[in-house]
């Protein structure tokens, strides 16, 4: 199975790249954006003028590898970066993307996660979408965590069960009709499949799953994959903690927090003593979004607070839109849309948070927007409602927070 996984990734590199596009766009996606590394990891103070040794693992065609070699080095980071994979061919595609953008500091390997201890220990791994194609995910986990010094950290992607749902129905019945032949026939049985679902198939009715739409490589990986295995959180966070490792974050917050979803206050009471795990599986059993599960974590034998907490000192950083323009986002009735792939969810936020974001610049602190808000209202009233313009934008992953060198966290 292994072979035939790897030589699934030799023939159609995932995700497909024009390493042309490097010249217009920068893909950014999670995990591993350096904001979250730094929110999630290092509280939000790690001092990105240190040296920082990077392992992504599975890098596949190179999404993740490009960001944060591309966000290291604009900010001048003394970066060791290693990209690993089976796929020669996705490397490759890889290391012309690093070429066209000059990102020389990056070591590419051809081999697998499973021997990663060859190339040392390192502050940050990536791995995202790759553990649940191995024939036994739990000694992939062994091997990364392994890897990851005592107070270094990982961000990790794999499928999401329920997110999922039809997927796998779909996978069994091609496993009964295409599961031999040249993988563009098989391809084209697949496309002669979907176009034929009847409205009542669950692939059909998961509006979450478009991928089947697009190209071959996103077709075959999603409906032909030699192997694929799904986790919901209880699962993931017991794989975790076989491997000695301990989540911290998943992304993006507000899907894995109950009460983004639940209004009944009997409820709401009902949930208040779950554990923070319990209540990430709640989400997931009450949602049933998650296609996939985000999650950073770090060693057990890491005891410090790792989250950035929302303090006075703290620099609010807008991820992908600025603060000025989610500011123009807000509705005439205070409400803002959060889009999570196909979920619409319309958010309240508090009065003062279009006057708030038009000061969130990536320089100014918590303290310095309050205080300037807080001379026409109450002080108090303004920090009130700062941190709850904050819980949702932080849940919605648009908000995370920075704590300048020297700032007290
Ligand atoms: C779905 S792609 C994901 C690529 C990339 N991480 C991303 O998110 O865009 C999975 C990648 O994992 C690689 N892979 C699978 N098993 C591996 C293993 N045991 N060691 C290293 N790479 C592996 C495949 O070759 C493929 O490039």
């Amino acid at each position: 199975m292994a072979g035939a996984v790897h030589a699934q990734y030799e023939e159609l590199p995932y995700p497909p790249r024009d390493p042309e596009d490097e010249r217009k766009r920068l893909v950014t996606g999670s995990p591993s954006h350096i904001l979250e590394i730094d929110h999630y990891l290092y509280a939000g103070a790690r001092d990105w003028s240190e040296p920082f040794r990077v392992l992504v693992a599975g890098g596949g065609t190179g999404d993740a590898l490009i960001m944060l070699a591309q966000q290291l080095a604009d900010r001048g980071c003394p970066a060791e970066i290693h990209y690993l994979d089976l796929s020669a061919a996705s490397r490759a595609i890889a290391e012309r993307r690093a070429a066209i953008r000059g990102l020389e500091t990056i070591r590419f390997h051809t081999g697998s996660l499973l021997d990663a201890a060859r190339l040392g220990a390192f502050d940050y791994v990536d791995c995202c979408g790759v553990l649940h194609h191995l024939a036994d995910p739990a000694a992939g986990f062994r091997a990364l965590a392994d890897v990851v010094k005592p107070d270094g950290g990982l961000g990790i992607m794999v499928y999401g069960e329920l997110g999922r749902t039809g997927v796998y129905h779909a996978q069994e019945m091609l496993r009964m009709i295409a599961a031999e032949g040249p993988n563009p026939e098989r391809v084209a049985v697949a496309r002669r499949l979907v176009e034929s679902l009847p409205p009542t198939n669950w692939l059909k009715r998961n509006t979450a799953i478009g991928d089947y739409r697009g190209e071959d490589a996103a077709l075959f990986d999603l409906l032909l994959h030699a192997q694929d295995r799904p986790y919901r959180v209880p699962e993931l966070a017991a794989e975790l903690g076989t491997a000695g490792l301990r989540p911290v974050a998943f992304i993006t917050p507000a899907l894995y927090d109950p009460d983004t979803f639940l209004r009944d206050p009997e409820l709401r009471r009902r949930l208040a003593d779950l554990t923070w795990i319990e209540r990430c599986a709640f989400a997931e059993l009450l949602s049933g979004h998650q296609r996939k599960h985000i999650v950073y974590c770090v060693g057990r034998a890491r005891q410090d607070d790792t989250v950035a907490r929302l303090d006075e000192p703290a620099v609010p950083v807008c991820r992908e839109i600025d603060g000025p323009a989610i500011a123009d986002a807000i509705r005439r009735d205070g409400t803002i849309r959060i889009s999570e792939a196909g979920l619409k969810m319309d958010i309240r936020l508090p009065p003062s948070a279009p006057s708030m974001l038009r000061l969130v610049d990536g320089r100014r602190t918590v303290g310095q927007i309050c205080a300037t808000i807080g001379a026409a209202a109450q002080s108090d009233e303004a920090r009130r409602q700062f941190a709850a313009t904050y819980r949702i934008l932080n849940g919605a992953n648009q908000m995370l927070l920075r704590y300048p060198a020297g700032s007290a966290g």
